[in-house]
Order: C-alpha cells, then sequence, then structure tokens
C-alpha cells in the first residue's frame, strides 16, 4: 500500500465517521417498505456531524436560557432601556450643539402694530392663506381664530408647528427652512393678534387642546 492509497483509505475513514453513510450497494438492507409512487426511503441514521452541531445547539440555548433568565444577563428590556438612555443622551447633545433649533425659552409674542403687520403680511406672502385663507377661517388647514388646537396654542407651540410642521400627511409642511425665526414669531404673534376674529366662513373647531384656557 503506498502513502497515497493509506491516505485515501484514511480519508474514507474520517468520512465514515462523520456519515455514517450506509455503504454503497447494501441499501436494500435499509430500505423502508414503502413506495410513493417509485420514490422509495432510506432508512438512514443521522450524520454524527449534523447531530453534533444539533447537540451544540441545544447546549447554546440552555446557556442562554440560564444567561438571560437565571443570571438576568443580556436581557432586552435591559438592552432596549440602555439603547434609549444612550439616544436621549444623543438628542440632548444635539440640543446643546444646536441651541438656535431647541432653545424657545426665549421667544415671546409680539405685541406692537409694526410686527402684528408684518406677520399679517408674511401669512399672505408665503401663502398661509391658501390652506388657512386670509381670514384664518380655515379650509385645507383648521381655523386659526378658535380657541381649539390640534398641536398646542400659545406663541411657543404655534412657533414650534409653522418651524416643525403639522402630523405627517395633513399638509402642514414644515417652514424651518424659507422663514426666517424672527419672522416665524411674527407669523405666530399674528395668528395670536386674531385670537377670537369672527372669519366669514369659520371651519369647525378641530383640535382637543383649548387655548387660552378658560
Ligand atoms: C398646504 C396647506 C397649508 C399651508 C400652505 C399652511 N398650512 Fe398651516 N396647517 C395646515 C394643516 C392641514 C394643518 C393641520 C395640521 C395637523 O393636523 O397636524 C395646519 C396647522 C397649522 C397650525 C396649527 C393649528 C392647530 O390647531 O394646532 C398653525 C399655527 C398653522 N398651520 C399656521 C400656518 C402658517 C403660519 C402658514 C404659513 C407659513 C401655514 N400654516 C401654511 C395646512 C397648511
Amino acid at each position: 500500500m503506498n502513502k497515497n492509497s493509506e491516505n485515501i483509505s484514511g480519508w474514507k475513514k474520517l468520512m465514515k465517521s462523520l456519515t455514517k453513510a450506509h455503504d454503497l450497494g447494501t441499501e436494500e438492507d435499509i430500505m423502508l417498505d414503502h413506495d410513493y409512487d417509485g420514490i422509495k426511503e432510506l432508512d438512514n441514521v443521522l450524520p454524527p456531524w449534523w447531530l453534533a452541531g444539533f447537540y451544540i445547539t441545544i447546549a447554546a440555548s440552555i446557556f442562554y436560557y440560564i444567561m438571560i433568565f437565571g443570571f438576568g444577563k443580556y436581557n432586552q428590556y435591559d438592552e432596549l432601556a440602555a439603547e434609549i438612555e444612550t439616544a436621549k443622551q444623543e438628542v440632548e447633545a444635539y440640543k446643546a450643539a444646536n441651541p438656535e433649533k431647541f432653545d424657545d425659552s426665549n421667544i415671546v409674542a409680539f405685541t406692537d402694530e409694526e410686527n402684528l403687520a408684518k406677520g399679517a403680511e408674511l401669512f399672505t406672502t408665503k401663502t398661509c392663506t391658501a390652506c388657512h385663507l386670509s381670514d384664518l377661517g380655515g379650509s385645507i388647514g383648521p381655523n386659526l381664530t378658535d380657541d381649539k388646537w390640534i398641536l398646542g396654542g400659545g406663541v411657543k407651540n404655534i412657533y414650534n408647528t409653522i418651524t416643525n410642521g403639522g402630523r405627517p400627511g395633513k399638509g402642514m409642511i414644515a417652514w424651518e427652512s424659507t422663514i426666517s425665526r424672527e419672522e416665524r414669531i411674527q407669523l405666530a404673534s399674528y395668528i395670536i393678534s386674531m385670537q377670537g376674529t369672527q372669519p366669514a366662513t369659520p371651519k369647525a373647531a378641530e383640535g382637543d387642546i383649548t387655548w387660552p384656557e378658560e
């Protein structure tokens, strides 16, 4: 027997031990006695390599079970909470880095003629009238003269709605990129100054938030 054939038989032995395959030509011995339209089935044993993998998955599942339920480690709820915590920190960091976008503490409604006139002018030139009408009675968008608000009344909420838009798909876009901060405050102030006025054809009140509160 030369070196080569020794190798081949070694290889064969290994394959045999890994698969426990039945020797070719002796299938008769393990043939099951049913026959599906000519398709026959052999009663082979499961290959040991496959069984080993299967047992490893069982062992791994026990390991995970103990880790998760026994020691409470790798708990998905904790992982979620940790991820939310990280995300919150990122939001805070972003807010801190972009104060002009989020700091609304110094947003105060104008009450002087000049700024309100500017707000009224912007309400027309920036096409707000297309959806809210020139007397703010509302058409596509809600009536802005009543004390019911979908997104909240008061200068900060109204400023926020104009800045970031309404609910997705409703038609009220975010105006942050097209209208300056100063102008958005003027618009919000103008809307507030129109509170309680009587539009010609007021749209029925929408929203659950009452402002100003009685
Ligand atoms: C394309 C139509 C459209 C235009 C243009 C539009 N809006 Fe709106 N607006 C809406 C709709 C629709 C809503 C309701 C949003 C929602 O339900 O989330 C809304 C809501 C609002 C609200 C909140 C009302 C509430 O009840 O909370 C304010 C304030 C507002 N718009 C102001 C403006 C201003 C100022 C402009 C111009 C810069 C403007 N809108 C332009 C359609 C429009």
